[in-house]
């Protein structure tokens, strides 16, 4: 491992692998640490990956500073759409360890700009919504609450796919300032605003055009980026992913099909909490064929009930199992093992793919179509 004298050294990050975050933990840390904003404002919070890590550098460095996330806890079209699980779950975290400087704020962006001053954030960091116009309007409204000198994170100016359009916008950014971009994950730019005044410690080298020390930081974080990743793949093997905060939440990824291949970027998710049974309804993009629609559940190696599943339009079923004879037709494969049952479709989750195949529906699909299921999720005894 690449050695820096970096405060992340010791950093043991307690939320990590709920999000898309997992490959910057250790920078946003070391971020706080050395650069002691005094005030950090988080444009996105979710279950709160990056947020919490900012929180935990403040609270162990002893920064000073005052944090605040932003998010309205109802998800969007990239992120996905979540039940009230999330909200109740970072408010917890929330105040059970950084209510003194930390407030979380369940609203739009636009309607928080009021709470803050002109020029007053020291760190502001934009991951909302990532279409090219979201997060146009995010910087136009946002960059003036940035002080001159302060640092912009964008997330995901890597990803070029799925309507992403953060690269565009980054793009732009990049002439304006100084700036780096972390390639690890769906990538991370770091960005200064006008003026260049100087920055403490590495921070000064990370901005300084390439050279030796700022390739050497990004080895470091690829490093740990990648040590996280090999930590979270061990958990799955030994079973004691079961323990973390991602298994607190399920998430269930639709993935529609023309021609019986499965892609990522033509897939729908939602997230659900484990208490109780849930009612889940998932709305199909325009154009989406079901020949066949294939049901994945990321989850911790739990036990789900499935009561019913339907794929409808306000008009019509086009497909519906709410019988167990109607639910033994749905095929399962991948990580996963049937249980018996006399009246539910009750499975374990053995591993990291389980999928559920629904039988082809052939006709056009006619809009809105939505798969609803009323389901639950336990994790093991
Ligand atoms: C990509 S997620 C944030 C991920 C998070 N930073 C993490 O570390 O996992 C985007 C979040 O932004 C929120 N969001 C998107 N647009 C928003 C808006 N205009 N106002 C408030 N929240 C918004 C969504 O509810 C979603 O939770």
């Amino acid at each position: 491992m690449v050695q820096l004298d970096l405060p992340s050294h010791h950093f043991e990050p307690r939320l990590y692998g709920v999000g898309a975050w997992t490959s910057h933990l250790h920078f946003a840390y070391d971020l706080v640490a050395v650069m002691k904003p005094a005030l950090l404002v988080e444009l996105g919070v979710d279950r709160g990956e990056s947020y919490f890590a900012f929180c935990q550098a403040a609270l162990e460095n002893k920064s000073g500073t005052r944090c605040f996330g932003i998010d309205t806890w109802r998800g969007d079209e990239h992120a996905g759409g979540y039940d009230e699980t999330t909200f109740a779950q970072v408010s917890e975290h929330n105040r059970d360890n950084y209510e003194s400087f930390s407030t979380l704020l369940r609203s739009s962006f636009d309607s928080a700009l009021t709470h803050f001053e002109k020029e007053s954030i020291d760190v502001l960091h934009l991951d909302g919504l990532h279409t090219e116009t979201a997060v146009r309007h995010d910087i136009e409204s946002w960059l003036p609450k940035l002080r001159p000198g302060g640092i912009l994170l964008l997330h995901d100016v890597g990803v070029r796919s799925k309507g992403f359009g953060v690269w565009k916008v980054w793009a732009e950014l990049q002439q304006q300032s100084r700036s780096w971009t972390f390639a690890d994950g769906p990538g991370l730019g770091v960005w200064q605003k006008p003026p260049s005044a100087p920055l403490p410690g590495f921070l000064e080298e990370l901005l300084a055009p390439p050279n030796e020390s700022n390739a050497a930081l990004a080895r470091y974080y690829t490093e740990h980026a990648t040590a996280m990743q090999e930590k979270i793949a061990q958990q799955w093997r030994d079973g004691s992913i079961r323990n973390t905060p991602f298994a607190q939440q399920t998430i269930i990824q639709v993935f529609h099909s023309s021609d019986g291949s499965h892609r990522e970027e033509n897939s729908v998710y939602a997230r659900i909490g484990h208490e109780g049974w849930k009612d889940v309804r998932i709305e199909l993009p325009p154009n989406a064929r079901a020949a066949p629609l294939r049901i994945d559940f990321v989850s911790a190696l739990t036990t789900i009930e499935i009561e019913s599943i339907r794929v409808r339009a306000p008009d019509r079923d086009y497909f519906s199992a709410t019988t167990k004879p109607d639910l033994d037709s749905i095929q399962l494969r991948g990580d996963a093992e049937r249980l018996p049952d006399a009246k539910l479709f009750r499975f374990k989750i053995t591993g990291i793919d389980p999928q559920l195949y629904l039988p082809s529906i052939e006709t056009e699909l006619h809009e809105p179509v939505f798969v609803e299921m009323r389901l639950r999720v336990s994790a093991p005894a």
